[in-house]
């Protein structure tokens, strides 16, 4: 039946898609064309479209779109023509003004695909054109802050004290859901289809691109049809101020590890935990065994050597994706001497603290971390050679949010940690998820409406990511899991969930990309994944992923869909996707610090 459906749709969509092939780019590609297409007022509540506003113009071979920035779904060589189209709307009785950008492929291309990529760090994306790979119109969004030229963060306070409730709503969720609730009946109107023509609708993201996407499944359920999630920077305000731990930790244990030092616990634990899974192929593809069975303080006395060097850092490592010229004005030069020496007790302690996860004065967890095997990269000392020592360094990523988000000072990092305990982390955490719990928080649990009208969410972590610690989407499917199939059977409410919410843990893989330390596998065509499921019906089981260095570069691996852990048997050539209770409690965390339930 629902088959049937399908088939005779394909061929009315065919029948529709050969009319409008009748017409060209620059047929359909004018502002008179796009003012009559836009929803009339009041059709959507809240958006004035400002038909006089609007601009079109035809591009011809464009090498421009491919998704997301680390996407290969096209190669540089292919090109475009698509309609740049902006349109301004403005909110019922605000006086605002947003503008969003659309790129509409050529007519004989197009597919009944609407595509939305994600951002980073404090961005939304700025390009609309990642959907022309997939043959799908494309939007990108001024937020109302001018999000093409400034990110969320520089304009979140109006001044001390002064939150811009506006920018922080429109940055969490809105102005993305708003852009697709637009282009819907846009693209209809554009190509010349029915009212009732099904437009495909896509997201796909990684890191706050991962949130982005989170809050429209969220959010605007009903919108999309298939969404991909990458190591989301969600449940913001933990996740955020989680980027000081490192140096909380350190500033605590009064110890300040030679970058080296941690290089060296952090190697030498991925030597050590690597065949865990059955095959030493320089990836520890579970970490939880390695959590269960290696004590890291088999590494004190090894020795460590690193040469000097000028290293480059980015000033904004939250994501690889942050704007340009804030990384080119964040970013600085230091030097660092040779580090020559042997790990120290101190510097192991300093690694597990970090690895056990943020704790109160009493004893009661308040947060996870990264998985034992990730780099410690928010521990990163920096050299001082006036005093030729090793010195705290605090992420900025973390302490910007706690100046600006927690204490409302427009300051883009904090300057020390006086007086700075566990409990005043937690604290800063707890002021900051009951501050944005309706905004920036994003772990809204019950995805109902997103299930219920068809929508499909392919969510996926880097299981050795030192950003965005991957047991924090590992908490997000179990809360799901627990406040929607509560009522059912362990076995019976993973069922119900893989139908339309599939979790993967990407073996070695680092934040939003494969890991110089680990040359494991990553996966290359997600969206091809997410057409076949949304379009077809072909429902994953297993995520397609290629190792693209080492020994094994090339190999393809299908993985193993949570909450099954991959271990290759003796001598296969695959690995199994197993169940392992021990494994699972391993990755399993109550958060007792907090008086509110953390999803
Ligand atoms: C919709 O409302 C906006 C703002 O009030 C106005 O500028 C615009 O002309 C209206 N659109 C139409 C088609 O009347
Ligand atoms: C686009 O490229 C094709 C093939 O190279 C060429 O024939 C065509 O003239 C180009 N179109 C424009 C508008 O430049
Ligand atoms: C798209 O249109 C906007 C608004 O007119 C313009 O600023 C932009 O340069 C155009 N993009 C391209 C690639 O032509
Ligand atoms: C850690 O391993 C990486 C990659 O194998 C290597 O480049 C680096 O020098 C090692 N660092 C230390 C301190 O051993
Ligand atoms: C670092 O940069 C300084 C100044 O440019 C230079 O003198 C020095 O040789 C460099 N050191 C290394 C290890 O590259
Ligand atoms: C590191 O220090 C040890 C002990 O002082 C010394 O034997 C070794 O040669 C040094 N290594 C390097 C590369 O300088
Ligand atoms: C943030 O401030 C701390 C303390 O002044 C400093 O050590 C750190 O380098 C700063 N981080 C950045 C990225 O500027
Ligand atoms: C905001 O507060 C910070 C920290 O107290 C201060 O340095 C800054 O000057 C203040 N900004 C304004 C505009 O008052
Ligand atoms: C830190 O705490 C001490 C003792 O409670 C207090 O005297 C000092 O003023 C505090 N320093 C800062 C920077 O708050
Ligand atoms: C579509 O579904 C058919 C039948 O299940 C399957 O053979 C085919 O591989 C699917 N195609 C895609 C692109 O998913
Ligand atoms: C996996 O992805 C690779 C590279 O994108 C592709 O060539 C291959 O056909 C895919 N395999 C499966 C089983 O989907
Ligand atoms: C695995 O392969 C090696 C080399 O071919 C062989 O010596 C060994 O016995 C095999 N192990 C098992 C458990 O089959």
């Amino acid at each position: 039946m629902l088959n049937m459906h399908r088939y005779s749709y394909t061929a009315l969509a065919a029948l529709v898609a050969a009319a409008a092939q009748a017409k060209s780019l620059a047929d359909i590609c004018t502002v008179a064309n796009v003012q009559a297409a836009l929803p009339a007022n009041g059709t959507l509540l809240g958006i004035n479209l400002i038909p006089a506003a609007v601009t079109a113009n035809s591009i011809y071979n464009a090498t421009t779109g491919g998704g997301m920035p680390m996407s290969t779904a096209s190669s540089s060589s292919t090109t475009y023509d698509y309609c740049n189209v902006t349109v301004t709307y403005t909110h019922s009785g605000r006086g605002d003004e947003v503008v969003v950008k659309y790129a509409f492929p050529s007519p004989s291309r197009f597919q009944n695909r609407f595509y939305v990529a994600g951002g980073g760090g404090f961005s939304l994306s700025s390009d609309a054109t990642g959907g022309l790979a997939y043959d799908a119109a494309g939007g990108a969004t001024s937020a109302g802050y001018d999000a093409f030229s400034n990110s969320y963060d520089q304009v979140a306070l109006y001044g001390n004290g002064s939150i811009n409730w506006d920018a922080t709503y429109m940055f969490s969720y809105q102005a993305l859901g708003e852009m697709t609730k637009i282009a819907k009946p846009l693209t209809r109107a554009f190509y010349g289809l029915d009212d009732d023509a099904k437009i495909y609708t896509y997201y796909e993201g990684c890191s706050d691109g991962g949130r982005e996407g989170m809050s429209q499944v969220q959010r605007w359920g009903e919108e999309y049809d298939g969404v991909i999630a990458g190591a989301p920077a969600f449940r913001f305000a933990q996740q955020q101020v989680h980027h000081v731990f490192s140096s909380a930790v350190e500033q605590t244990l009064d110890y300040y590890p030679l970058p080296c030092e941690l290089a060296k616990i952090v190697n030498a634990t991925i030597a050590a935990c690597d065949p865990l899974d059955g095959r030493t192929d320089g990836v520890v593809s579970r970490t939880d065994l390695c959590k269960l069975n290696f004590n890291l303080n088999s590494i004190i006395g090894e020795p460590y050597y690193c040469a000097a060097e000028n290293s480059t850092s980015l000033g904004f490592a939250f994501s690889k994706r942050g704007i340009a010229q804030r990384q080119a004005q964040g970013s600085s030069t230091s030097y660092q001497p040779e580090q020559n020496g042997t790990v120290a007790a101190e510097g192991v302690a300093v690694a597990q603290a970090i690895y056990n996860g943020l704790h109160n004065s009493k004893g009661q967890r308040a947060y996870l971390s990264w998985q034992v095997a990730s780099e410690l990269s928010d521990a990163t000392t920096e050299y001082n050679s006036d005093s030729d020592s090793w010195e705290l360094s605090i992420p900025s990523t973390g302490g910007e949010y706690v100046t600006k988000f927690v204490q409302l000072l427009d300051l883009d990092n904090l300057s020390d940690l006086n007086n700075v305990t566990y409990d005043t982390l937690v604290d800063w955490m707890n002021t900051g998820m009951i501050r944005y719990m309706d905004s920036l928080q994003t772990t809204v649990p019950d995805l109902t409406p997103f299930q219920s009208s068809g929508g499909k969410l392919l969510h996926y972590h880097g299981e050795s990511d030192p950003s965005i610690p991957a047991a924090s989407s590992v908490h997000y499917w179990q809360a799901v899991r627990s406040v929607m199939y509560g009522h059912l059977s362990p076995k019976e409410s993973r069922d119900a969930l893989e139908d339309w919410y599939q979790f993967y843990l990407v073996p070695g893989a680092a934040h939003c990309g494969a890991n110089s330390l680990q040359p494991g596998p990553y996966p290359q065509n997600n969206m091809e994944t997410m057409i076949g499921w949304v379009e077809n019906g072909t429902k994953p089981s297993r995520l397609n992923a290629t190792v693209s260095s080492g020994a094994y570069g090339g190999e393809t691996q299908m993985l193993c869909q949570w909450p099954t852990r991959p271990l290759w048997r003796s001598n296969s050539s695959d690995f199994d996707c197993v169940d392992d209770d021990k494994s699972i409690d391993s990755w399993t965390y109550e958060f007792p610090a907090f008086k509110l339930p953390v999803y």
